[in-house]
């Protein structure tokens, strides 16, 4: 399939795995770039510049497709080195960087410099268009569903993507809740140019996690997942469990009082417990409510070959189909 995505990231095929804390190792970026996707190595969760280069070096040694880096600048509780970071991806020669969070147009003039492109995960219609402004090559537009950070708007993709596509000129993604063709069809309908999946490449051979967290996506349904510090304005989507529960009883008893140290036992440093020890109590950890979708553990070439292979019935047999 050819889309502005799949030509401005040098792609196969219009499929993103979105940056994932403690998930996005260069084993899964490879994975996802072998099987004719862009793998993304998630920035933060390596601990200094140079583990970040010796990651991407690491990830080049098992593919030798494109992969990209993302940046997140959310809240947190110390500032990363975002500049050693970014002098990192440069030096290494990566040519795609997802932004997330904050506007990222401090760090745009160097990144494009260097030659990359860079997309932006946007959650509102304004955000993106604010993206495109600055000089953005690209935007993720994360609805609702969308596993991690939501935004305060809560608007769901089945309205927020043909808003973007009303305002856009510059090629988008569908993100958050994306799991199968008939989805990549529907996003390529409603004017994005591809889609871009987290919670789905978890729940593959290769997501460099433990097995506790790919059963815990197995069992869980559509209705599992929680919002959480939504009073900081900071709002989560993460798959339900004690620890959850815990932390919503905190919200609901201190309402507005609520501070992010109240919740800190929920939420900070848990992701290595999770992912890696497969303590699936041990926090609040991202999930989207695609969980309801995920019924098996393919590898990311099963997969990504099944998503394609079922848009291309789509577009060829059933659609056609409905102008005679
Ligand atoms: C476990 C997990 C960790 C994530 N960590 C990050 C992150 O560090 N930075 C980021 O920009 N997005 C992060 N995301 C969001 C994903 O990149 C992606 O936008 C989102 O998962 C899309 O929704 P979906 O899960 O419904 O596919 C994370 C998502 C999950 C599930």
């Amino acid at each position: 399939m050819k889309t502005r995505i799949t030509e401005m990231f040098g792609i196969e095929h219009p499929i993103i795995q979105g940056g994932m804390h403690f998930v996005g190792f260069a084993e899964m970026a490879a994975a996802v770039s072998n099987a004719g996707g862009l793998g993304i190595i998630t920035g933060l969760t390596q601990r200094s510049a140079d583990d970040l280069a010796r990651e991407i070096a690491r990830c080049r040694e098992m593919t030798d497709k494109p992969f990209g880096v993302n940046l997140t600048f959310l809240p947190s509780l110390s500032t990363p080195d975002y500049p050693g970071y970014i002098k990192a991806i440069i030096d290494s020669g990566v040519k795609a960087v997802e932004t997330a969070g904050n506007n990222p147009a401090k760090w745009l003039p160097v990144l494009k410099e260097a030659g990359i492109k860079v997309i932006h995960k946007c959650t509102s219609v304004r955000h993106s268009v604010k993206a495109q402004s600055i000089g953005c090559d690209a935007v993720s537009v994360d609805g609702f569903e969308c596993g991690g950070h939501p935004g305060e708007d809560d608007v769901p993709n089945w309205i927020l993507l043909p808003r973007a596509a009303e305002e856009l000129t510059i090629p988008f993604v569908a993100s958050g809740g994306v799991a199968n063709g008939k989805q990549l069809v529907a996003a390529l309908a409603l004017g994005a140019d591809g889609i871009n999946m987290g919670t789905r490449f978890i729940a593959t051979k290769e997501a460099p996690v433990h097995e506790n967290v790919k059963q815990a996506i197995l069992n869980a349904t559509e209705l599992d997942t929680r919002l959480i510090m939504r009073p900081l304005r900071n709002t989560e989507r993460v798959l339900n469990n004690a620890a959850v529960e815990r932390l919503l009883a905190k919200e609901k008893a201190l309402g507005p009082n609520l501070k992010f140290e109240d919740i800190i036992e929920e939420v900070a440093g848990v992701y290595p417990k999770i992912m890696q020890e497969g303590t699936m109590e041990a926090g609040a950890w991202s999930c989207g409510m695609v969980v309801g979708l995920i019924h098996d553990i393919p590898t990311c070439q099963q997969l990504i070959d099944t998503i394609m292979a079922e848009a291309d019935a789509i577009i060829r047999n059933r659609l056609p189909g409905f102008l005679a």
